[in-house]
């Protein structure tokens, strides 16, 4: 059977290059680049030349890079070290109700500690309005942290506009951009983010490390404490594997970024067409307009999305859910129900992320096989009599039942 892996967003594979980068850190390149002799000092240089591939990709200054372990650790780093530097200014974070958890646990953990956070709502299709944000601001705001795009929709939010207002207001503007790295172009020096949080891992990339850009001169107090490493913010022996893995994942973004971003919109405007022309009343969920390029998310209405993923895994296909679907709206996405999402999207939604190694062959495979699924569900749900008023006849084509 064919494996199709349409999950970018929750991992990537690795680049070959990537591997091949981070083979001699793992046999004969192991030093410490904290020591002094030899051994630290080879480690030393490929730590030197990640940190200006990472900074590179961004537009940022090699100092402006703090590596972290992952994604989520940045996301803490920025809204704790900002909120503990800043304390004696404020107690009031402004982010939205769409963030990764990596932000909203972080914000009401930080809310039980007594901080106060407003979530700012978004529209049906997840866009935040920069009036509302900036309505938002109260005279102890310290810090304004807003997603670059969305992991389950891949909405894209006007990061320049948001934080070119956050500076207008001297307030501090953090932005998860571990979605958007790899995806669209990001220039710290265009856009005034004060912080900027990504992952190796979704850019093919090793799992395990990640970086906080942190503009030059900003003030932040450390998570970890423990050494002297990355500059006192982050303490503890680096990852040199990671780290140069990270710096080669991300000099093949500089390299590939905006050809890859081409050839993703035609693959995800093909499956999308072809899903559309073979599914009656399949709805896409976000922005279509301001999307990340590789990023589908779709409501199949009367098809449990937990039983179709599990049904897509039998013939191959890796997607994920838009929401937690057995437990109905309870254990939903929260990013669907922030966005006025009815029952059936809560319940009927999966999310098809691309990426660099998915090809046209990837994408037919899916056109055919998907829509047979879906078939195969409807013919199986206790709704279907429902389905038949609803004229749901959804595809024409042949229901195998040896099929897998
Ligand atoms: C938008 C966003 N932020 C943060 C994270 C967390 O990144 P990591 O897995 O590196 O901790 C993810 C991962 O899915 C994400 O999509």
């Amino acid at each position: 059977m064919r494996q199709i892996y349409m999950d970018n967003n929750a991992t990537t594979p690795l680049h070959a290059e990537v591997v091949e980068a981070m083979l001699p850190c793992l046999h004969n390149n192991f030093g410490n680049p904290s020591s002094i002799h030899w051994a630290g000092r080879q480690a030393s240089v490929l730590l030197q030349q990640a940190r200006a591939q990472v900074a590179s990709v961004l537009n940022a200054e090699p100092h402006e890079i703090i590596f972290t372990s992952c994604g989520t650790e940045g996301d803490n780093l920025a809204l704790f070290g900002s909120a503990d530097a800043l304390r004696t200014r404020g107690n009031h974070i402004i982010t939205s109700a769409v963030e990764h958890p990596a932000v909203l646990d972080a914000c009401r953990y930080f809310e039980e500690r007594g901080g106060r956070v407003t979530y700012v709502a978004v529209d049906s299709n997840g866009r935040i309005d920069p009036a509302d944000v900036e309505a938002a601001i109260e005279a102890d705001t310290v810090l304004i942290s807003l997603m670059w795009a969305n992991n389950e929709t891949g909405t894209v939010f006007p990061i320049e506009q948001l934080s070119a207002m956050a500076r207008t207001h001297g307030i501090r503007f953090h932005t998860d951009a571990v979605q958007a790295l790899g995806r669209l172009p990001i220039d710290v020096q265009h856009t005034p983010v004060d912080l900027l949080s990504i992952s190796a891992h979704k850019i093919g990339g090793p799992k395990g490390i990640g970086a906080l850009y942190v503009r030059d001169g900003l003030e932040l107090s450390p998570r970890m404490h423990g050494g002297h490493q990355e500059k006192h913010l982050r303490a503890g022996t680096h990852n040199v594997a990671g780290i140069v893995g990270f710096g080669r994942a991300c000099q093949w973004v500089e390299e590939h970024l905006y050809t890859e971003h081409e050839r993703l919109t035609l693959l995800r405007n093909r499956l999308e067409e072809g899903l559309f022309a073979q599914v009656e009343h399949v709805s896409r969920n976000g922005d279509s307009e301001n999307c990340l390029p590789n990023t589908l998310n779709l409501t199949f209405p009367y098809v449990e999305g937990e039983g179709l993923l599990l049904a897509l895994d039998m013939v191959g296909i890796a997607a994920s859910s838009g929401s937690a679907c057995t437990s109905g709206a309870e254990g939903a996405s929260h990013v669907l129900k922030a966005m006025n999402a009815d029952d059936m999207t809560l319940n009927s939604s999966v999310r098809l992320s691309l990426g660099f190694h998915n090809t046209e062959d990837d994408v037919e495979y899916v056109v055919e096989h998907l829509p047979r699924v879906v078939q195969r569900l409807l013919a199986m749900s206790p709704a279907f009599d429902e389905l038949s008023e609803y004229e749901c006849d959804v595809i024409s084509c042949e229901i195998d039942p040896h099929a897998h």
